[in-house]
Order: structure tokens, then C-alpha cells, then sequence
């Protein structure tokens, strides 16, 4: 589908986000009282969703980021996911949160997940600001909200690369 022809359908506003935001902050603050943890984006829908967090924690912080991607470009997954980008960071004795933009299936999680742990942190958590309602598995340790069928853009959320800009949340009609 051209990224220029598609029609967008409301899915969440700037304030049910700002309000997530808030909520995982606060718990993000609350289970790493007294620490530092390290919060590792998951390039690139993470960037938006990171920079308002770590605005909302009320303990110190660091920043990493590391890039994930699965093979095409269409709206499904592949199941093939590569390391593209590794973070940066000494990850020994680290408290670790992993902040990705949106869980589907869970298998870029997984992976990075298992990457962070080969590199010896103290603690490994999952944050994620939606997942996919029906998802197997276990949910992250910090959600904003469940999300519906249709592939989602905005707040760092990208279509084929395009409308990350966009301040709201929407899904593409059609998907
Ligand atoms: P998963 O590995 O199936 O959980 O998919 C994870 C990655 O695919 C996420 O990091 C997103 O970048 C991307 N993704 C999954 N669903 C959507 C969507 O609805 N819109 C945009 N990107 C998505
Ligand atoms: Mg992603």
C-alpha cells in the first residue's frame, strides 16, 4: 500500500498516551528506587516514547539503544530477526529496561531480551507502550495499552518509514 494513499482511523489521543506514559514512569521509578537503571530503546518507534519517558521517572537514568529488524517492509513480520545495532553500554550489574514502541507477535522483545542477557545485567525488565491484544506469552512488565487489529503509526510508530511525526496514535484503515 502507498504510504501517501492510505487512509488513518483514531486509535489513541496525545492525552491516553501522555497518561500511559505517566503510569510506567511511576512504576519504572517506584521498582528502581535507589538505582540507575539503564534504559535500552529499541530503535528506531522507540524514540518518541523514550524521550517522554525518561522526562516522567523520578530516579536517574541512562540511555542506550539498540536496532532490531525483521526482514520486508510490509505490515507482517517475518520471524527472521537481526541485530543491527548493538548497545553501547557494559550491561554487567545493570538494571536493565527495554523500551519498544509495540508488541505483535513478541519475537523482537525476545531477541533483544536474550541479547541483553548475554551481556550479564543484574536485572532485565520489559517495557513496552502497546501490545497486541491476543498476544501469547507474557506480557512486558510495564504496558501502556493493548491494541486492536490494524498496523498502528504515529508517536515514533512508522508505516513504510512515513508518519512518525504524528502527535496521536492511528491505525491504517484497511490492515
Ligand atoms: P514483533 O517482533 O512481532 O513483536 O514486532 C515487533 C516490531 O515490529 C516492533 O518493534 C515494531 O517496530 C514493528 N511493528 C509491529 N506491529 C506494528 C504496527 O502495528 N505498526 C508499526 N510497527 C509495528
Ligand atoms: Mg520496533
Amino acid at each position: 500500500m502507498d504510504p501517501d494513499a492510505v487512509e488513518l482511523e483514531a486509535r489513541f489521543t496525545t492525552d491516553e498516551i501522555a497518561e500511559a506514559v505517566r503510569r510506567i514512569a511511576a512504576e519504572i521509578s517506584r521498582d528502581h528506587e535507589g538505582q540507575v537503571p539503564l534504559l535500552v530503546g529499541v530503535l528506531k518507534g522507540c524514540f518518541v516514547f523514550l524521550a517522554d519517558l525518561v522526562r516522567e521517572l523520578t530516579v536517574p537514568c541512562e540511555v542506550d539503544f539498540i536496532r532490531a529488524r525483521s526482514y520486508g517492509r510490509g505490515t507482517t513480520s517475518s520471524g527472521a530477526i537481526e541485530i543491527t545495532k548493538d548497545v553501547e553500554t557494559d550491561l554487567t550489574g545493570r538494571h536493565v529496561v527495554v523500551v519498544e514502541d509495540i508488541e505483535d507477535t513478541g519475537l523482537t522483545m525476545d531477541v533483544v531480551v536474550d541479547r541483553i542477557r548475554s551481556g550479564h545485567p543484574a536485572s532485565v525488565r520489559r517495557c513496552a507502550l502497546l501490545v497486541r491484544e491476543g498476544i501469547g506469552g507474557t506480557l512486558p512488565d510495564y504496558l501502556g495499552m493493548e491494541v486492536g487489529p490494524g498496523f498502528v503509526v504515529g508517536y515514533g510508530i512508522d508505516y513504510a518509514e512515513r508518519f512518525r511525526e504524528l502527535t496521536d496514535i492511528h491505525a491504517v484503515r484497511g490492515t
